[in-house]
């Protein structure tokens, strides 16, 4: 596939006085009121330096969680730290234009939450003409939600001229690699619900060598091959008539964390009982998949081989380990994939940590998402 060229927000010749609505992506952990991982923040930061330095008027917009209620301003504690962010507690009306109106160039100004209008999630292109009447130009750096067909994604294209930011075209252009890899190619993919995810492991199945699938998602292929998974996380999808089950090139972890009526045990995923339930790969897969990973030029993962969240991360950390002293081409995403990387303090190893998560998988299957296709829908 060839890869269209996106217009850059670096295309824009006069930007100094302009109003620039950015949309970013800000949706980063909160604990106690206080943002707990700032990697998006700081991967926005790039865009909206550029744009202070040209004269830009800045106005950034984004969501947050996914409680209407939920709120933008431990962001704005950072972006005030990092820009002198100014902060308007309103999506859209006369405090936002007031808030616009008095901007001076090179300043940044924060809104609230786009999502507590109801009108972001419905794609309602009212929001979006509102959200666009305060600016001169649009710029999309949200890589992470455009997936989603929200009235700041997909909407606003439609009212200004629109680009893309720095942060976007990394993603584009990192992620467009992964699509054609350097062989030996391996990809990893670990999470749930496997009815999303079928297309992808299809596709990938061809273009990569191997295809380790882990996390809830193996739990699907041992039920399809007759194992018996206990009360292990399962996806609503039978596997039993799908041509993946039969691919060489497709593994799944040989061995298996459980808990249950014994105790904690690790074991032959084919091993696993009644009432027990799998909640991480064992050391034995990764032993395994070492020499593919030593070997391999390529590789790409996206999501965790156990329940990270509740704490089963072992198999993931020591996954991490091995591709970061690989010397492979390594692109990886998804929020539990980069946690796992960000707690061992080895991101340095990586090739390229994608902000995204869901938005990776749907371009990797895809080649695109929605929000491309609305900015490239318009001739600026
Ligand atoms: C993000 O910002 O991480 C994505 O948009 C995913 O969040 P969502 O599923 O709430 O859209």
């Amino acid at each position: 596939m060839s890869k269209t060229t996106l217009p850059s927000i670096r295309d824009v010749a006069a930007l100094s006085g302009k109003t620039v609505l950015l949309r970013a992506s800000l949706n980063v952990p909160v604990k106690g009121g206080t943002v707990t991982n700032a990697f998006r923040i700081k991967r926005a930061l790039l865009t909206i330096n550029y744009l202070r330095e040209q004269g830009a008027k800045v106005v950034v917009i984004g969501h947050i969680g996914r409680e209407p209620e939920e709120t933008l301003q431990p962001v704005h504690v950072e972006l005030e730290r990092a820009v002198g962010a100014k902060w308007c507690p309103s999506v859209t009306g006369e405090a936002v234009q007031a808030a616009v109106h008095s901007l001076q160039e090179g300043e940044v100004l924060l809104l609230e939450n786009v999502r507590q209008d109801p009108r972001e999630k419905a794609g309602d292109d009212s929001l979006a003409k509102e959200l666009a009447s305060v600016a001169d130009l649009y710029v999309n750096d949200a890589f992470a939600a455009s997936h989603r067909s929200h009235a700041s994604l997909t909407g606003i294209p439609q009212f200004l001229p629109s680009y893309f930011g720095f942060n976007f075209l990394h993603e584009y252009e990192e992620l467009s690699k992964a699509m054609e890899p350097q062989h030996p190619a391996l990809f990893i993919l670990g999470g749930a619900k496997f009815e999303t995810k079928l297309p992808l492991v299809a596709k990938y199945a061809k273009q990569y060598d191997t295809v380790l699938i882990g996390g809830a998602l193996a739990n699907d292929v041992y039920k399809a091959r007759g194992y018996n998974v206990g009360t292990s996380l399962v996806s609503d999808i039978d596997l039993r008539s799908e041509a993946i089950l039969t691919k060489e090139n497709i593994v799944v972890p040989a061995d298996v964390v459980v808990d249950g009526p014994q105790g904690r045990r690790t074991v032959a995923a084919t091993e696993v009982t009644e009432g027990e339930s799998i909640l991480d790969a064992g050391p034995q897969s990764i032993e395994d998949l070492l020499p593919v990973i030593s070997s391999a030029r390529t590789i790409l993962w996206n999501g965790p081989l156990g329940n990270f969240e509740h704490g089963f991360a072992e198999q993931t950390e020591a996954l991490a380990r091995a591709i970061a002293a690989s010397g492979a081409y390594s692109i990886i995403g998804g929020g539990d994939t980069i946690a796992a990387v960000e707690g061992l303090g080895i991101e340095e190893h990586f090739s390229f940590m994608s902000t995204a998560g869901g938005a990776m998988l749907t371009f990797l299957e895809t080649g695109t998402l929605p929000a491309i296709e609305a900015v490239l829908a318009r001739s600026n």
